[in-house]
């Protein structure tokens, strides 16, 4: 008989209650994209499909309205209501797992949410993790006319830092003076302001168990998309885009990326598809994976995970 995987959590549980007081099939939070809410059919199919293929529990957490808070809520502001519900929430307290599509404020939960309950995997989705270097590309909705109105006076104002959430991710390569002075977000979230670096963002960053960064092959609207690995363009030009190791982020560890990596938590994934094109297969390789596995610092290893004495042990007991 195959071990399918609500049979395996339940092994998980089993064993990890009976040998050591971890947590295992931990809950996850998903953190849907920019423009998108938790009630629209999209998300609540991947949070449904996540929840089921990993027996996991899942919530979609809404911030503000969604969609319009998605674009127009500062990140900071964004990040404190995310951090004061998860700390609401008593399902995550002994510790849960962030699923996020693009947004920079899954990042903020785990680095700036003081008392927070503990982060264990962290799997982004296209992540504009050290910026993005051009405005979103988004057509012609409402939002996007007035965004794009925004967008017109200027990136690096106080205004459209304060009024344009993606602003604080935008990092034009040619203009970094005016990126560290004003961009609100992701200057302090990267630890990137010399005088301004904080241990504790690294502490909490380097305490998670696996950091899974998903990139797109065919990612058009996050530019660079090595991004999504923490890779970007060196300072002053557009092109070619470094290898995340090659960044002074990683080399000179300001938030533990280089930590992580050797300790060898860091997952670097490429998927095929754009923009959030993930095919079912590679969201149960590279998504569902890290929701089942919560079990890393038991006695448990892959092998004892599948063997099928255990299962039919565990069978028989239940
Ligand atoms: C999610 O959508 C896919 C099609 O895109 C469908 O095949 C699947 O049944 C849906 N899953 C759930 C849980 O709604
Ligand atoms: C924008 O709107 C016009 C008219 O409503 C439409 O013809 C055009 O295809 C739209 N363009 C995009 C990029 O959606
Ligand atoms: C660093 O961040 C922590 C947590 O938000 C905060 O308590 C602390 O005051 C910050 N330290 C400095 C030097 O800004």
């Amino acid at each position: 008989m195959k071990s399918s995987a609500p049979t395996c959590c339940l092994i998980l549980c089993f064993f990890a209650s009976s040998l050591v007081h971890v947590s295992v099939c931990l809950p996850f939070i998903l953190l849907h994209g920019i423009a998108d809410q938790c009630s629209n059919k999209g998300v609540k199919n991947i949070t449904d499909q996540l929840t089921q293929l990993s027996k996991s529990e899942g919530f979609c957490l809404e911030i503000g309205d969604g969609t319009w808070d998605s674009w127009f809520k500062t990140l900071h502001e964004q990040t404190e209501i995310a951090c004061n519900k998860v700390k609401q929430m008593k399902e995550l307290k002994d510790g849960y797992n962030i699923v996020v599509e693009v947004r920079a404020i899954g990042r903020g939960i785990v680095q700036l949410c003081d008392g927070g309950p503990p982060v264990k995997n962290f799997i982004s989705l296209g992540g504009p993790h050290a910026g993005t270097a051009s405005v979103p590309l988004c057509g012609n909705g409402t939002f996007c006319i007035i965004a794009d109105n925004i967008i017109k006076s200027g990136i690096y104002t106080d205004y459209v830092q304060a009024h344009l959430a993606p602003s604080g991710y935008l990092k034009l390569p040619n203009n970094i003076p005016a990126y560290l002075e004003k961009c609100s977000f992701l200057p302090k979230l990267n630890n990137e302001i010399p005088e301004e670096r904080n241990a504790t963002y690294k502490q909490r960053f380097t305490s998670l168990q696996n950091l899974v960064l998903i990139m797109f092959e065919h990612e058009t609207v996050l530019i660079p998309k090595e991004t999504s690995w923490f890779g970007y363009y060196p300072d002053g030009t557009f092109n070619p885009a470094l290898s995340p190791q090659k960044t002074k982020l990683y080399s000179e560890d300001w938030i533990g990326l280089k930590t992580l990596d050797e300790a060898g938590r860091v997952k670097f994934i490429k998927v095929a598809g754009n923009h959030l094109g993930i095919s079912t297969a590679d969201m149960k390789k590279h998504v569902v994976l890290y929701l089942q596995d919560a079990a890393k610092d038991t006695p448990l290893s892959t092998e004892q995970r599948f063997d099928q004495s255990q299962l039919s042990d565990v069978e028989r007991y239940h």
